[in-house]
This record gives structure tokens, sequence and C-alpha cells, in this order.
């Protein structure tokens, strides 16, 4: 979604917010500009489209050491040059960039207009600016007047906000991330780390309700009612992997490939094979929790629920004892009870994701005890939790989610091995599923050598008006993902069932050449799935068959599609990658923007 950059010191600030701008592309957007405040003036370069069109636009130069720049994602108002930000003050003086929304515009518009300024966007967030304005006209310095502005708005900013007068940022942020960038003489703000990364190391991560005053050399936190107070500095943790496109052709492919050393990643140093269970630090789990915990609940969105979804079964099936997953946008909103003995788990990519924290939120709040199972480093649902595991996938980039995915299951195996030694699961069952898992990686990449007649397969779903994709047990929830996967890179309707639900209903839909994916691997509810697979064959659907290498199933499909075997309950980190890979030729095939489809966004931080 939308993302902000900015910067102050002694360079040059256009290239470097360009820069910017290009990396925080991967969140989706719809329209970008960039502020920059030159010697006498401030010039503002906005555009409907890519950066790629925004630098066509610029002029040759544009001198300036200071400069706010945004991708929008349009929330209130359309997708125009108007409404894309940095916005303005009617008298020109105030430029501002903001991610989230303004419940109460409405309202801080009229007010507005009854002082005679007109708003000349249609989004939220112009009301800010105009807000500041009136409070400067009114004799506040810029810090009062950024801070008596957001005492009357309801809400969720992270803002960066540039003065004409003034060599000075203003940031600040609640419930949408801002980080400020610590660099030698000059300071990069920025509402995701990558794009400081290639600049410092040393971060100040903003927490909600904080303000803080950027000059070149120094930051300055306002935040409540205290004294102004020097910011606590910590250091970007190095995340593995590169998160520039190098040779691959897209940031889906090369994040697919990236899964059998990111999965390597992920295990690494958190298994204890002689004990045949998990060791999770950061979890800071104890013993006597552990044991006592009467059951788990995890939460998350789109493929992250899937992942979860892996998980909860997976945690049945080794301690025994109850899980429940939950949307985290349904589960917050019904009130949940919570229980503060059990265990809840947040799953999330990014850790911005709003439904997942106002979630976390909410079981903090009624005492739960919540743990973090994410990807970025020090973002928002990591830094709530305090505790949990990090999946180590590397930045993900591609709005699709995939190596984030099969990270997010070794995680949730990991945790559920470590809960299954304190109850059911033996050393010996322990000690096979670390094996097979730390297998997984070398599964993946022999996979990668035959990646199967995926073409054929691509030859029935391309022309398909929907897909329904089958499988049951571990095998639903991956079912789930692939269809998903398609349905967000291809535009194709796909729907996903556990196999025995089939025919209660999304068998009417069956005619013939109808593409069914099955994902059918060898465990014990294969012969099941196949009976589904069989309702759909003598309705003329023609079969997408993923099944384990060797297995004699290979001839039930009109395409199949091999996979390494592997242990029964670690199916899923390699039954997804061929559907992940059918989602991503289909989609080029049909000549989608595979890595920034349509409407959708990497980080969803609007609820
Ligand atoms: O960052 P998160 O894992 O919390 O994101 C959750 C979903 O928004 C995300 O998985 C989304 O469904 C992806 N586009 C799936 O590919």
């Amino acid at each position: 979604m939308c993302g902000i950059f900015g910067y102050i010191g002694t360079q040059q600030a256009l290239p470097l917010l360009v820069e910017g701008l290009r990396r925080l592309e991967y969140r989706g957007y719809d329209s970008t500009g960039v502020a920059i405040h030159g010697e006498n003036d401030v010039a503002v370069h906005k555009t409907v489209g890519k950066v790629a069109d925004l630098q066509a636009i610029l002029p040759g130069q544009v001198e300036g050491t200071m400069g706010i720049a945004h991708t929008r994602w349009a929330t209130h108002g359309g997708v125009t040059q108007v409404n894309t930000h940095p916005h303005h003050a009617h008298d020109g003086n105030i430029h501002l960039v903001h991610n989230g929304i303004i419940e109460n515009f409405r309202s801080l518009r009229q007010h507005l207009e009854q002082q005679n300024i007109e708003c000349i966007s249609e989004t939220d967030s112009e009301v800010l600016v105009q807000m500041m304005a009136l409070e400067r006209a009114q004799g506040a310095t810029p810090l009062e007047a950024v801070q008596r502005t957001l005492k009357r708005v309801r809400g969720t900013w992270g803002l960066c906000i540039m003065f004409r007068d003034e060599n000075m940022l203003i940031c600040a942020r609640n419930g949408s991330p801002l980080i400020i960038g610590q660099g030698e003489g000059e300071m990069f703000v920025s509402s995701d780390p990558h794009p400081l990364t290639s600049h410092t190391q040393r971060v100040v991560y903003l927490d909600d309700g904080d303000v803080a005053v950027v000059s070149r050399s120094s930051i300055t936190m306002h935040s409540g009612q205290g004294r102004p107070s020097q910011p606590n500095v910590t250091v970007l943790e190095e995340e593995w992997g590169e998160s520039e496109l190098g040779d691959a052709p897209h940031f889906m492919l090369k994040e697919i490939y990236e899964q059998p050393d990111a999965l390597r990643q992920c295990i690494a140093g958190r298994i204890d094979r002689e004990m045949g269970s998990g060791r999770l630090g950061g979890m800071r789990l104890r013993h006597d929790t552990l044991v006592q915990t009467p059951h788990v609940r995890l939460l998350g969105c789109g493929t992250a629920y899937y992942a979860a979804e892996i998980g909860q079964m997976l945690i049945e099936k080794m301690a025994r004892i109850p899980a429940v997953t939950h949307i985290s946008s349904e589960f917050r909103n019904n009130d949940p009870v919570i229980n503060p003995k059990a265990l809840y788990l947040a799953v999330s990519q990014s850790g911005e994701t709003a439904d997942t924290i106002a979630a976390v939120k909410e079981i903090k709040l009624k005492g739960g005890q919540i743990f973090g199972v994410v990807n970025v480093v020090g973002s928002t649902i990591a830094r709530l939790c305090g505790q949990g595991v990090y999946i180590h996938s590397g930045p993900e980039q591609s709005v699709a989610s995939t190596k984030a995915f099969t990270n997010m299951v070794a995680a949730l195996a990991v945790f559920a091995t470590q809960l299954g030694r304190t109850r059911h699961l033996s050393k010996e069952q322990g000690r096979e599923l670390i094996d097979q898992l730390q297998q997984a990686p070398h599964l993946m990449e022999t996979y990668f050598e035959d990646t199967g007649p995926l073409s054929e397969a691509v030859d029935l779903l391309a022309e398909a008006k929907s897909v329904l994709y089958l499988g049951r047990g571990l095998s639903a929830s991956v079912a789930k993902e692939g269809a998903l996967k398609l349905m967000e890179l291809a535009y194709i309707p796909c729907l996903a069932y556990p196999a025995g639900e089939m025919k209660h209903g999304p068998i009417a839909l069956l005619e013939e050449g109808s593409p069914v994916v099955v994902v059918a691997p060898n465990d014990h509810l294969k012969e099941k799935t196949l009976s589904a697979l069989h309702e759909c064959k003598a309705r003329g659907a023609k079969i997408i068959l993923i099944h384990e290498k060797g297995d004699s199933i290979a001839s039930e499909g009109d395409v199949s599609i091999a996979v390494p075997s592997i242990h029964p309950w670690l199916t899923p980190l390699l039954t997804v990658v061929p559907l992940q890979l059918l989602a991503y030729e289909t989609a080029l095939r049909l000549g989608r923007d595979v890595d920034r489809p349509r409407n959708l966004a990497k980080s969803v931080t609007v609820e």
C-alpha cells in the first residue's frame, strides 16, 4: 500500500527520493510524487502511474537537499494527479505525505471551509496539511501545529511533513509504520526498512503517538506530555538475501526459487536433533507454559492464514492439544474470549497487516499471551508482540507471497515439534520430523530440476472460466493457497474446497473440460481424495494432479505433476511449489503484471 520516503542532508535529495520510491514499488500503488525543498521554493512533481512515469516528467535538475516522496494506493478519492501526495497547504508553506486513514476528515474539512479554506483534492490526507497551516497562521510553531492538529484527528497515520521556512522534517506515527534512518550528517525517513538498508543500519522505529523533529544531525522525540527526549537508536538487522531483481524476470519467480535457501535460514539453529525437539529462543517459552497451555489460537490473513491453518493441524497432530485458526479481521470484531493461559500466534509476512495488528492489540488488552510469527524484522507486529519467531525468508517483494508461506509452515512445524515434545510426541517421532524438515530444502531443489508438465497445465488453466482446487487435511489448506495465488495473479475465479465437501455444492460448477487441481500427496487421506477426483472426472473435468513421485496415482491426472516424497506432515512444503509456479506461468501467459497484480498491495495497512 502507500509508501513514504524522506531525506534531509547534504546530498541532492531528488535521486535519493526516486531510488527510495523505486524500492517501495513492490508494496503496490497507483500514483507517486515528490516535493523538493530548494533554496527559495518547493518543487512538486506528481503523476498517476509508476515511478518510471514520474521519472519521465521530472525536469533534468531539481536542486535541493531536503524532500519528501510518496507512493499512493487510493482509498479516499480516485486515482488522479491532484489526489496524489505530497499535498500542500493553501499558502504553499507546508507539504506532507501521509499513510493511513483519517476517519473524521469530513468534519475537519467542514471546519476548514468555515475558515474559507478549500481542499483541492478528494483525499482525507489533505485536511491534515490545511489544518497545520491554519495553526501556523494562528502563531503555532511547526511542532505545535503538528501536535495540535493530530490532537483533533481520529484515525491512523504515518506522516512526514516539510515546512518551507524550516530546515527540518517532522515525522509522526499512529498505527502506520515509520522509521528514521540515521546517517552521517543526513537522515532518511521511510515507511519500510528496505529503502533504508543501502544508506544506513542505524534506525529509530517510531511508536504510536510519537512525533519526531528531524534535522540533518539530530532526532528529537516529542511523545505524549513528557519532555523532549533522545530517540532509541537500534541496528537494522541485516536480512539475508537480496531485494534486487538481478537476472530474474520477476520477483515472484526469484522468490519461488529462493525457497530452499529461505527454508535453511528459517530452521538453522532452531532444532535440537538430540532431543528431537524445536528450539525457538525468541518465543521465550517456559516449560510450564508449554505444559499447561489449554489451547493454541493462530491468526492471519490471506496466505498467512492458510499457513496458520497448516500450523494448527500440525500442533494438534504433534501436541494433541486443541488449536484453532482465525481470520484476523473476523476474530477481533467478534469480541473474542481470551484465555490468559492459552498461546496466541499472530502470523504475518509484513508484520504490518492492519487487521492482524488490531487482533494482536485486542488479545494483549484482554491479557492473552501473544507471539509473532513474522518475516519483517522490527515490524509493528513483531514489536507489539515482543516475543515470537522471525521466519527469515529475506525480503519478499512480489505481492504474491511464496517463500514466506513455506517458511511460516516450517516455523510453525518447529513450534509444533517443541510443543509436542512436552506432551505426546516421542523423541523418535521428533527426530524423524526434524530429519525430514532438514531434508526439505534439498527436496525442493530436486523438484526444481524437473518441474513437470507445467505448460500443459497452463493450457487448461489459461482458458478456464473458473478453477476448482481440492485437497484434504493439510492439502486442503495447500489447495486454498494455490487457488489464492492463481486468482490474485491471473484474475481467474478460483474456488478451493476440502475434497470431501465438493459433492455438497461446488460439483454443480463442473462441465466438460473444467479444470480441477487436486493435491493428493501420499498420506492417509489420499484414497479419499481420489474418490473426489473420480467424481470430477465422471463429469468431464480435466484433472491437474499434484502427487508424490513414483506414486501410481499419476495416471489419474490429465496432467500430473510429481513432487519428491517427504514425511506426510510436511507435504505442504513441497506440494505448494508447483501451485505457485502454475499461478506464475498462467499469469504470464495471460499477460498479467505478475509482481504487481491489479488492486492488490503487498502490505495491507488499512482495515
Ligand atoms: O503481510 P501478511 O502476511 O500479514 O499479509 C497477509 C495477506 O495480505 C497476504 O498474504 C496476501 O493474501 C498475499 N497477497 C497473498 O499472496
